[in-house]
């Protein structure tokens, strides 16, 4: 008799569990298509998303973090795919209004329980921040994504994967400089998708570094 009353309680929660994770995917969805032709504050596309959401879900990452919040469109892309592997990302950005704007996003995305907002200034913030990570996302200032990577890299888990948004435009000296270093650390195999405009660098952390 108990071991009955066990067997439908295990299939009851996994019922309540499949019905909660439905319904958010179903707000999330409502609200990223709800807000498509919004996002007016230097935000990825949703094709960006796409591919952030993808790593993380393919390599079941769980602890994250973002360099450049602004409103939040990427924030939702990686919490959504942290909601289906049970993580949580920390994400930084330094003007309060768009932070405000942000945290009122992910309330209406439904993904706040997934997201540690924080106001403040990433140069700082990285030094102090103590990992590990599994999935880096790097959406700030250009001028500093060598200095973000060199802080965070250390941070990053063997197995674990830094993105940097926008790495097309090489003339750029910022994002040379970040290109040139990633590609000189022979633990870090790095690529690039230039499937968007902008181009994502997506580089695996093949081992510890010390
Ligand atoms: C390209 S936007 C980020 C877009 C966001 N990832 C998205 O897709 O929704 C860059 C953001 O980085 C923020 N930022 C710039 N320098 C920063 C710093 N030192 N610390 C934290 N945030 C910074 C800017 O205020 C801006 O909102």
């Amino acid at each position: 008799m108990k071991s009955l009353k066990i067997f439908y309680l295990f299939f009851f929660a996994l019922f309540i569990f499949g019905w909660a994770e439905e319904n958010l995917d179903e707000k999330v969805k409502l609200f990223l298509q709800e807000n498509r032709y919004l996002w007016r504050d230097e935000n990825i596309s949703e094709t960006d998303g796409k591919i952030l959401f993808g790593i993380i879900v393919e390599n079941n990452y769980k602890s994250a973090l973002e360099i450049g919040t602004s409103t939040g469109h990427s924030a939702i892309w990686i919490a959504w795919a942290l909601s289906k592997t049970g993580g949580k990302l920390i994400t930084i950005e330094i003007n309060e209004e768009r932070y405000k704007k942000a945290i009122s996003n992910f309330k209406k995305a439904g993904l706040s329980d997934f997201i540690i907002p924080i106001l403040g200034d990433a140069h700082d913030l990285v030094y102090k921040m103590e990992g590990p990570f599994d999935f880096i996302f790097i959406d700030a200032d250009k001028d500093w994504y060598k200095n973000y990577a060199m802080a965070l890299i250390p941070k990053l888990r063997a197995g674990g994967c830094l993105t940097a948004h926008n790495v097309l435009n090489r003339f750029m000296r910022g994002v040379r400089d970040f290109l040139d270093y990633i590609y000189s650390l022979p633990y870090m195999e790095t690529r690039i998708d230039n499937s968007t405009r902008s181009g994502i660098s997506i580089s695996y952390k093949k081992a510890e570094n010390k």
